[in-house]
This record gives structure tokens, C-alpha cells and sequence, in this order.
């Protein structure tokens, strides 16, 4: 499968969530970590340490896709909004990390026009860097976007500092020393579980689609 990772804003955590999304499907499958942000900073992380499933900018990842493996891509910074469509007709699911603060809710609002012209299908928005308790910041962004129909995942990611050291050393979350290291990894294993269902239930219901379409036909 191919996940694209893009958001509205800058810094919202993109490249740690395709670094931690494809550490999940590496797991399943052998995937690899496009790095099609020109800051490179995919890159930067894997070169600093060590990450278990390969990183390519977009020009060597051509060649070395394996048609039975899974794709993760990075991207830069604020895509023109026209750009979110044409970016999720390329890939099985888009993934839209915002953080829960006023500006990245703009930034949001600004682009609801443009994903209600995607099949809620083909994008989840997914809440990064949520502040610890007693802030509801997380909640009350979430509810915000269901109401708005949409679609969110229900796992966010919370903030914590482990993601900040994961980066300095090059590592995925869970191979930092800091007591949070567990914790965050398993946000991110959630996220990677309910991508693992949406693919699931969409190829369940193209073989309903399927077997419909040839009963038609007799
Ligand atoms: N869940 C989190 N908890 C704490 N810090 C986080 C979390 N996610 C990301 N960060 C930190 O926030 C900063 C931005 O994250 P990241 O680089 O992943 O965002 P980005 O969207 O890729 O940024 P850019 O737009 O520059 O490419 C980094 O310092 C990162 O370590
Ligand atoms: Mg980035």
C-alpha cells in the first residue's frame, strides 16, 4: 500500500509520523520511506542512526519499489490545497497530521473546501503533538472535526519528548531511553492498525462490488 503524508502547515509532525507509520508497516511487510520533502529531513533522521526499513529521496525510490511491499512518502511543507486531491488520487491513503492549536486549525478550515472534493475514502486527519492532561485540546479538535463529517482517526499522538530525542538519534520512537518511549510508540501502532482496517474493509467491499457486477451479468 502507498500512505502520503502532507499537511496545510509546516511542522505539525509529518516526517515523524512517515518515519513511525512506516516502522509499523515494516512489520507486515517490507516498505520503504520515500523522502519527497527537498529539506530532506527523512533522510537526515535515517542518516543519524539507524531505522529498521530503507529511506530514498524520490528520484532513487524509482527504481526501487518492490510491487509487493508498502510505500510511506514524506512530503514538504504546505502543498498548494488544489495539490491534496491530486496528491490522494497517487496513493491508497492520505494522512493529514494537524496539531490542536488555533493556527493549524486555520490552516485546516482553509482546506476543508478542497478535501470535501476527495472521498472521505482516500484521507484521515490524525491530531499530532496533543498536550498531556488537563488541556482537552486533543478532544475538543477531534469533536471539532467530527462535526465538521471529517474523518479523523480515532488514536491521536500525544506530545512528548521522546519524539524529540527519537529525532536527534536517528531512531524510531521506541528505541530511545525515556520513559514515554513505549507510550508514544503504541499511538502510533493504533494509527497503524486502523490504516491496516480502512484497507481491509475497502478491499471487502470491492469484492462485494465485484461479485454484484458478475451476478448482474447473469
Ligand atoms: N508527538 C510529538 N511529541 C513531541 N514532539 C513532536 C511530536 N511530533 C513531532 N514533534 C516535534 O515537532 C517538530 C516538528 O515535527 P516534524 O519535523 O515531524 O514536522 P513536519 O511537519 O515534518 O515539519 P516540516 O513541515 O518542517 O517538514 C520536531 O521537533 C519534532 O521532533
Ligand atoms: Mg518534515
Amino acid at each position: 500500500m502507498i500512505i502520503t503524508v502532507a499537511s496545510f502547515k509546516g511542522g505539525v509532525g509529518k516526517t515523524t509520523t512517515a518515519i513511525h507509520l512506516a516502522a509499523f508497516l515494516q512489520g507486515q511487510a517490507e516498505t520503504l520511506l520515500v523522502d519527497a520533502d527537498p529539506n530532506r529531513s527523512a533522510l537526515g533522521w535515517a542518516s543519524r542512526g539507524e531505522l529498521p526499513f530503507k529511506v530514498m529521496d524520490q528520484w532513487e525510490a524509482g527504481q526501487n519499489v518492490n510491487p509487493n511491499g508498502n510505500v510511506v512518502i514524506d512530503t514538504p511543507a504546505r502543498p498548494i490545497p488544489e495539490d491534496l486531491s491530486a496528491l490522494a488520487e497517487t496513493c491508497d491513503l492520505l494522512v493529514l497530521p494537524t496539531t490542536p492549536d488555533v493556527l493549524a486549525l486555520d490552516a485546516l478550515v482553509l482546506t476543508v473546501e478542497y478535501l470535501k472534493k476527495i472521498s472521505t475514502n482516500h484521507y484521515r486527519i490524525l491530531i499530532t503533538s496533543i498536550p498531556p492532561k488537563p488541556s482537552k485540546a486533543g478532544e475538543e479538535v477531534k469533536a471539532l472535526l467530527q462535526e465538521a463529517r471529517l474523518p479523523v482517526f480515532e488514536q491521536g499522538i500525544r506530545r512528548f519528548a521522546a519524539f524529540q530525542k527519537a529525532a536527534l538519534q536517528g531512531l524510531p520512537v521506541y528505541s530511545v531511553k525515556d520513559p514515554r518511549a513505549e507510550t508514544g510508540w503504541q499511538d502510533y501502532e493504533k494509527v497503524g492498525q486502523e490504516i491496516v482496517e480502512i484497507m481491509e474493509l475497502r478491499a471487502l467491499a470491492v469484492e462485494a462490488e465485484d461479485m454484484s457486477a458478475s451476478t448482474d451479468f447473469f
